[in-house]
């Protein structure tokens, strides 16, 4: 398999690109803003125009700018891509979602398999304790430019799924009034160099279930990447998510 990485001189594109040696998969080249400033031993280009060799899946760990020309780039070159980045708006969902008419798209805000465990989990306990206050904490690192994370708003949305009546709250500042029982309400924690930490809490009565996920290492959204460039490998068209190739393990 020969894979492209978008976001190749970031944190996750680093991880990706390790991560691919040690499977024995090929990366042909990369894309990242800063390309002029490679340390990096394969191709690196500022766009996705100046690529000249040949990939079979693109994973994407940049930011959600990169979206209209990678788009656009496995459109035409009918690659399959894994979108791993996070941020992004309605709009540019719907583009996705437009775009996978055309072309295979993976998208996931989490390639971890424990933490798409631990998204069925919040299903299952949020059918279990209709009546369970629901409460989201995450916390990362102090270089991460979005918030909530986006696997933050997977639990919710697993959760709001279950019952659709329920809405998001960010954080409580400034608020007068009690919890509306319908609320998720989300929190956001940064600092230092924290890989991932989610949990959420169901807080009853006379007692209270907490469900969390903890990422040791940038290592495991790496390996999931890898994972799923494989599962992509010829896929013409169509929207994919982890919970797909969680089905074929
Ligand atoms: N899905 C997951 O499991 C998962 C896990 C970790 C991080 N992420 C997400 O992946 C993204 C990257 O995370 P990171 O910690 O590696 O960030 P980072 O800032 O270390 O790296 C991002 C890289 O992308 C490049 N980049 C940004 N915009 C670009 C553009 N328009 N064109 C070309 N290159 C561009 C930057 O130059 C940078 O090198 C974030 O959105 C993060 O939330 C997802």
């Amino acid at each position: 398999m020969n894979i492209l990485i978008s976001g190749a001189l970031g944190r996750m594109g680093r991880a990706v690109y390790r991560a691919a040696k040690a499977n024995g998969v090929n990366v042909v080249a990369g894309v990242d803003l800063n390309a002029d400033l490679s340390d990096l031993d394969y191709p690196v280009y500022k766009d996705f125009a100046s690529v000249k060799e040949e990939a079979d899946v693109i994973i994407d760990f940049s930011s959600p700018t990169t979206l209209d020309s990678l788009l656009s780039f496995a459109e035409s070159k009918q690659i399959p891509a894994v979108l791993c980045a996070t941020g992004y708006t309605a709009e540019q969902l719907n583009k996705i979602a437009a775009a996978t008419e055309k072309t295979a798209i993976f998208r996931s805000a989490n390639m971890s398999v424990g933490v798409n465990l631990v998204i069925d989990l919040c299903k299952k306990a949020a059918k279990t304790l209709p009546s369970f206050d629901v409460e989201i904490v995450e916390m990362h690192h102090n270089q991460k430019v979005d918030a909530p994370s986006g696997t933050a708003l997977m639990l919710a949305d697993a959760i709001k799924e279950v019952d659709p009546e329920k809405y998001y709250v960010y954080g409580r500042e400034g608020r007068v009034g009690k919890r509306n029982e319908k609320e998720i309400g989300i929190h956001a924690l940064r600092g230092g160099n924290v890989v991932g930490e989610h949990e959420v809490i169901f807080a009853g009565a006379n007692e209270v279930v907490k469900l969390s996920h903890s990422a040791a290492s940038r290592e495991v959204f790496a390996d999931g990447a890898i994972k799923a460039a494989a599962f992509m490998l010829g896929k013409k068209r169509g929207a994919y998510n982890m919970d797909d190739y969680i089905k074929t393990l």
